[in-house]
């Protein structure tokens, strides 16, 4: 080993002692006579000194520039009072450099380390070693590095096992596109990669290892967004002759000591919610719970108006008319609300209506808006008084199918909330329970909410004559709005699996083709089983407050997934090709 010691963790305790450093000049000053560098490593920045009493080693300090890699050994000695930086682990001493070596030298960087932020975050990704040279990405995957290693400790003390499972595999579906692996021993076939190891897992407890876990790659061609990437990391965790219960206390208990030993946050036991009522109240199936704003359904009340933007969806059962009030509101601009207003419609919404609470005791006089002479005095008034405005506030109104006013105004909600920091707290994680089954799709068929694997709440015979309003035993955590993590009791009976694949439109022959091996194992005897996997990254992302994964990632992929870095993807060899069978067609536009 060449250092005695790493940069960053030098200290008043080794004053007068000798010391070996390796790392990177971060920066060079030059002081006329006395030139100091900044040398940096994993573990932080210490000063180094030379002065001109060592003449060779002095013109060679003279000679590094940013990011030369460099071997120094010096003696620690205690700065001047007047020199001493509180605002620096290393900030009481510095190295008196005694000699030098230059290890390697390095261009002039393409960003400086500490102006990333005015570079693009392309031109980071381009030269990602660099931009991890950063204190901040630094401490981000070392932060990481903990969280895995407490996670694991955590969960092998409570007898879950690591077992691996394949990358190159089968489609498991969990709704988004998969990546597929062409094979060349079996021409014009595919493997894919998996999107979870689900279907992995539920074999594990058909044979018998009861509880496991797997820190797991998983793999999904879909849009990405701050908190998806193509490639993530999952926390899987399955285990047999388990409740629902079983599962959510294990796990929450997990999330809470990782709170309470990293982040000094103590959480009390996680709220819980229906799914119904998070939609109700929240619009959202993740809701935010550090905000205080709730949706407010009035349909009843508008059912009779002649303003049919609101009549219209007031009587029709598919669609939801809400309000949504904000304590303190009345100041946002009419510029602002425009704003708003086409946020909304990123979700679908046609507009968004609007009451400001300037003065109650004057009744309507007192209220300010486009849509009061639509309403008529009676009307708004009866809105007001369900909503138990305040003079100040305002209330939005979302008027639409169901699906559109929830996320349009459940949104909005969050956006609004973060805008006039309405948060009450800084953590809210809860849990979302009672999801239904089946989701509708455009066409009026069923698509399973989770995955087809999920053991609904009732029996066979209910599930059959009525699947849209079935529940499940699913449940996800939510953190701050943001899903942590999901899973389920799974289906372990093979009819109870089969009618489940008949509701969703498999019919026999693809139920066999596709998922054969899961029917076969569900009749040898599988136990009762569930689990649930966390998106790791989102962890780490929520953990350590940055504003995306990429940020708590060590290599991530763009937002069109690509890798900048090394270039992929990329054109192969017609050779290459030629042994995979595969033919390119044209591009079409
Ligand atoms: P699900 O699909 O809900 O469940 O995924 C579990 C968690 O994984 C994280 N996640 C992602 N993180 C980053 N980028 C992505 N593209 C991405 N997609 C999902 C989320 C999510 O909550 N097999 C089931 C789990 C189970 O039933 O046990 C599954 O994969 O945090
Ligand atoms: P209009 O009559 O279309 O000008 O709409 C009057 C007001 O109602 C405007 O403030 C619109 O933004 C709002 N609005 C229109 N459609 C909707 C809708 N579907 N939901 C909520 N507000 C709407």
């Amino acid at each position: 080993m060449d250092r005695s010691i790493y940069c960053g963790l030098v200290r008043s305790s080794h004053i007068d002692s000798e010391v070996t450093l390796t790392g990177w000049v971060d920066r060079r000053r030059d002081h006329g006579g006395v030139i100091f560098l900044d040398l940096r490593d994993r573990e932080g920045i210490v000063q180094v000194v030379f002065d001109s009493d060592g003449a060779e080693f002095f013109k060679l300090a003279d000679s590094v520039r940013s990011e030369f890699v460099l071997k120094v050994t010096g003696k620690v000695r205690a700065r001047s009072e007047a020199t001493v930086n509180p605002g620096m682990s290393t900030g009481e001493i510095e190295v008196y450099g005694i000699q030098l070596e230059i290890l390697n030298t390095a261009q002039t960087p393409p960003f400086q380390l500490d102006d990333f932020v005015t570079v693009g975050e392309d031109v980071r990704l381009k030269y990602r070693y660099m931009d991890l040279r950063r204190t901040e990405m630094q401490n981000s995957l070392r932060f990481r590095s903990k969280i895995t290693s407490s996670i694991r400790n955590y969960l092998v003390e409570d007898g879950f096992l690591d077992i691996e499972t394949p990358i190159m595999t089968r489609a498991t579906p969990e709704g988004a596109r998969d990546y597929l692996i062409p094979s060349r021993t079996h021409p014009g076939q595919f493997f894919a990669m998996p999107q979870s190891p689900q279907l992995f897992k539920q074999m594990l407890m058909v044979a018998g290892f009861d509880r496991y876990y797997q820190i797991a790659k998983c793999f999904r061609d879909e849009d990405l967004r701050a908190d998806r990437q193509p490639e993530f990391t999952q926390i899987d965790i399955e285990a047999s002759f388990i409740e629902e219960e079983d599962i959510m206390s294990t796990t929450e208990t997990m999330m809470t000591k990782l709170f309470a030993e990293h982040m000094d946050v103590h959480f009390e036991a996680f709220p819980r919610m229906t799914y119904g009522e998070a939609m109700t109240r929240y619009g959202s199936d993740k809701p935010d719970l550090r905000i205080p704003l709730e949706l407010v359904d009035i349909k009843d009340l508008l059912k009779d108006i002649d303003f049919k933007v609101f009549a219209g969806p007031a009587n029709d059962p598919a669609c939801r008319v809400t309000a949504l009030k904000v304590p303190g509101g009345a100041i946002i601009s009419r510029k602002q609300i425009d704003d708003y207003t086409k946020f909304v419609s990123i979700y679908g919404a046609k507009g968004l209506a609007w009451i400001k609470v300037n003065a109650l005791e004057s009744g309507i006089e007192g209220l300010q808006s486009p849509i009061i002479k639509f309403l008529g005095e009676e009307v708004t008034l009866a809105v007001m008084q369900r909503l138990d405005v305040s003079d100040g506030d305002i209330v939005f109104f979302g008027a639409d199918t169901s699906a559109i006013v929830s996320e349009a105004l459940g949104a909005l909600r969050c956006k609004v909330g973060a805008d006039l920091d309405l948060f009450t707290c800084e953590w809210a994680p809860m849990w979302v329970i009672d999801f239904p089954m089946f989701d509708t799709t455009e066409s009026g068929g069923l698509t399973p909410l989770h995955h087809p694997f999920t053991a609904p709440s009732c029996s066979i015979e209910d599930l059959k004559s009525d699947p849209a309003n079935a529940l499940s035993r699913a449940y996800d955590m939510v953190l701050n709005g943001v899903e942590l993590g999901g899973g389920s009791i799974r289906i372990h009976d093979q009819h109870m699996q089969a009618v489940v694949f008949d509701i969703l439109g498999i019919d026999a022959e693809e139920q066999r083709e596709k998922f054969g091996f899961l029917l076969d194992a569900l009749k040898f005897g599988a136990p009762p089983h569930g689990g649930v996997a966390f998106g790791l990254d989102r962890l780490i992302m929520l953990m350590v407050g940055a504003d995306s994964i990429r940020d708590v990632m060590a290599f991530p992929k763009t937002q069109s997934a690509a890798c900048l870095l090394t270039d992929a993807p990329s054109n192969v060899d017609t050779a290459q090709l030629r042994d995979l069978n595969i033919r390119l067609r044209k591009k079409e536009d």
